[in-house]
């Protein structure tokens, strides 16, 4: 038994490397995690909490722009929180599915009349989004793939860029979190991003995203994530919002609908 447990890894290993795997996943696991961290994690804080309430609830409650109205004053936390879970959504205005995040600049730019909205790499949008997570957690994702074609177009692109083989390992998201899945290397477990894969159970990542990154020391969005699997997998990296992005973050949290929202997760 035991011999055949490990005749099966080394099959797993060679398959592995023949995606060109494994290089990607020794840059991953060479990062270490900072000692100030290490003290906070042991005292069972997580530091994207922290973040989520005094920087993002901190701007949540700040009176911005030309209206000098705080997003507070226009949102009770019980109602947007029901929302949280059903983005990336269509919206009607521009008859496109957008992230929580640009419908966070939306409402700067519109509502409180804001004249450059926090740009999506910011700290701000992030802490926003986190926040807004964070009071959502409970909550379930239930984002919507097909009630209309524009949402359903967006889901079809986000399944393609999913399985697309790209860079120059000829690697696709898919090859990696489904058809890889279960494997273990160099202490990274390659798990399905949805509920489960072929049996084996998955993480429902979406759920957990916005994460505190322990080896960077700081809160990463989920497209953020995705971008620095690209970079791992040496496939051209996908700018934030653009519409492959949005449709890959409709396409990933779609696998996690019906799961709880638990954010931001504390991940490696
Ligand atoms: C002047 C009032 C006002 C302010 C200020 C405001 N919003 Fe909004 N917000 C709205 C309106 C109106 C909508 C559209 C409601 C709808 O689509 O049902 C909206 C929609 C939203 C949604 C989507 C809700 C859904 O059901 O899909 C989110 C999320 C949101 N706002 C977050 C924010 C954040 C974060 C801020 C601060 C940066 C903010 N809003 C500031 C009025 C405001
Ligand atoms: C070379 C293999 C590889 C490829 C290709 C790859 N990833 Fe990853 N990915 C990983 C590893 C390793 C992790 C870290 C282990 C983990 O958190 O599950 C990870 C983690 C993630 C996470 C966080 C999972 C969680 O539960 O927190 C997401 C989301 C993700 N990847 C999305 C993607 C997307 C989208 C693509 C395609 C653009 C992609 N990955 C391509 C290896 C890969």
């Amino acid at each position: 038994m035991k011999l055949k447990g490990k005749l099966l890894l080394f099959g797993a290993l060679v398959l592995a490397s023949a995606f060109g795997i494994n290089k990607a996943i020794s840059q991953e696991a060479g990062q270490a995690i900072s000692e100030e961290d290490l003290a906070l994690y042991k005292t069972g804080i997580n530091p994207g909490e922290v973040f989520a309430q005094e920087v993002g609830g901190k701007l949540f409650n700040t009176p911005m722009g030309k209206s000098n109205k705080s997003c507070a004053s226009c949102h009770s936390e019980e109602k947007l929180k029901k929302a949280v879970g059903t983005y990336p959504k269509y919206n009607e205005k521009l008859n496109a599915v957008i992230s929580l995040q640009q419908r966070i600049q939306m409402c700067q730019k519109l509502n409180q009349g804001v004249e450059n909205p926090f740009p999506l790499k910011s700290e701000e949008n992030t802490a926003l989004l986190t926040y807004l997570k964070y009071i959502a957690s409970g909550e379930k994702i239930n984002v919507d793939t097909s009630s209309n074609p524009v949402v359903k177009a967006y889901y079809d692109y986000g399944k393609y860029v999913f399985e697309l083989k790209r860079g120059k390992r000829n690697l696709s998201c898919q090859a990696c979190h489904e058809y890889a899945a279960g494997l273990v290397l160099r202490m990274q477990k390659l798990n399905p991003l949805g509920h489960e894969f072929n049996g084996i159970k998955g993480t429902t990542a979406a759920a957990h995203w916005p994460g505190y990154r322990m080896t960077q020391s700081k809160v990463v969005t989920i497209e953020q994530r995705f971008q620095q699997c690209m970079s791992q997998a040496s496939m051209k990296i996908l700018p934030l919002g653009s519409k492959e992005m949005v449709a890959l973050e409709l396409y990933v949290t779609s696998l996690a609908n019906g799961a709880t929202i638990e954010a931001p997760g504390l991940v490696r």
